[in-house]
């Protein structure tokens, strides 16, 4: 193995494949994330978080879980020769890469080559039927200035998809299993570490909190094979993944104690680093325990979250996640949701919301979810070489 890291910068989304910028860096290939800068009705983001995660727990074959297509950020991918752009869901909660056939065509690919297997995914969620399937091909990929040959499944049956284009995976490898004829497949990272392009098998993620309305904004970061030190201030707390289940299957971390101000809401319990979920979700006690000690908070059934009565706005404590011995907080300006962004999430004007959620269980080993309201704050690092997921305070 080439033990190297590529310094390459790429700075803009419109321009993600224009001649990319040659500056030392301390990671290596640098790609922009996107989300859209029109932030969704909440309710339904909410009730896709809760399903998505009740699809991860409950999952034994690793189908590549739900998404929130309209909220999530979105990595471009060149497939194919010629290559054929594509932005996909990035995603850490699942180790999939596929897209819609209407997106990729494998036909116009001189590189594309059928796997004969068929490959799909079906969540098979109450009230939200989603599935897609169809055939697996290898192809080559394309990241900036960078290739790689990639597997990946071409859906071209597909059900609920909400415009989606497709679902890029960084999870463990292990995730992908049973989505097709079992075995595992190496993710984009996995293939750039394997083929010599960058030095250790490891990403670095940068999520910009969203301010306002308006277009499509380059809004985030990755890093393949190290981090970007300019992306992130302090030191990087890194943690082994965890051995509880089922966090264990995912980059799952131990958290010794979940807190609002002094008032304890969690032990020892493990949880899920996920880009792919929106809200930060804890477990139904921790969600009691805190909005309990919130007098007058209330499950907004509009918004689907919960909201502050404006008395006590200002009486706010931090939330602070302990994970790997550091305190990761929350302020109350984290943990609400915006006043300019209220009514486009589904609230009323002048109230109050957070995006703390119910994850819907109580049990040690699914206590909570860090979704991207999360990784905005907290830049994160995935890192399969060493087993372990770092996390340090984002740099904005
Ligand atoms: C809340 O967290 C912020 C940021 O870490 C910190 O500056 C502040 O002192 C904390 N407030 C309390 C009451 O601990």
């Amino acid at each position: 193995m080439v033990n190297k890291i590529l310094p390459i910068l790429l700075l803009s989304a419109a321009c993600a494949f224009a001649a990319p910028t040659l500056k030392e860096q301390h990671g290596g290939v640098k790609a922009t994330l996107k989300r859209p800068a029109k932030p969704a009705a909440i309710h339904e983001v909410y009730a896709r978080d809760m399903s998505r995660w009740s699809n991860l727990a409950s999952s034994s074959t690793g189908s590549s879980p739900l998404v929130n297509t309209d909220v999530s950020y979105t990595l471009s991918i060149g497939l194919g020769t010629p290559a054929q752009n594509v932005d996909l869901v990035f995603d850490t909660g699942s180790s999939d890469l596929w897209v819609m056939s209407a997106n990729y065509n494998p036909s116009s690919s001189s590189t594309a080559n059928d796997l004969g297997e068929t490959w799909s995914v079906d969540y098979g969620v109450p009230g939200d039927e989603t599935s897609a399937g169809g055939e697996e091909y290898t192809d080559v990929a394309t990241i900036g200035s960078y290739s790689f040959t990639q597997e990946l499944g071409v859906a071209t049956t597909s059900q609920g998809m909400n415009g989606l284009v497709g679902i890029v995976g960084f999870g463990p490898d292990d995730l992908s299993a049973g989505t097709n004829t079992g075995e595992n497949i190496p993710t984009p990272v996995d293939n750039l570490y394997s083929s010599g392009q960058i030095g250790s098998d490891v990403i670095g993620v940068y999520f910009q909190p969203i301010t306002d309305g308006g277009s499509n904004e380059a809004n985030g970061e990755v890093t393949f094979g190290g981090v970007d030190s300019s992306k992130y201030t302090g030191s990087i707390t890194y943690v082994p993944i965890t051995s509880k289940s089922p966090s264990n299957e995912y980059w799952g971390v131990d958290c010794s104690e979940l807190a609002y101000g002094t008032t304890k809401l969690l032990g020892a319990t493990a949880g899920i680093v996920d880009t792919g979920t929106t809200l930060i979700l804890i477990s139904s006690t921790a969600v009691k325990t805190l909005y309990k000690a919130i007098p007058g908070a209330t499950l907004d059934s509009n918004s689907g979250l919960y909201k502050i009565p404006s008395s006590q706005v200002a009486n706010l404590k931090n939330i602070t996640f302990t994970i790997g011995g550091t305190a990761f907080t929350l302020t109350p300006a984290q943990y609400t949701v915006p006043a300019n962004l209220v009514v486009a999430m589904g609230g009323t004007a002048g109230d109050t919301y957070t995006y703390i959620g119910d994850i819907g269980s109580s049990t040690t080993g699914q206590a909570f979810i860090l979704g991207q309201k999360f990784l905005e704050n907290y830049y994160s690092v995935f890192d399969t070489t060493n087993s372990r997921v770092g996390l340090a305070t984002a740099a904005h």
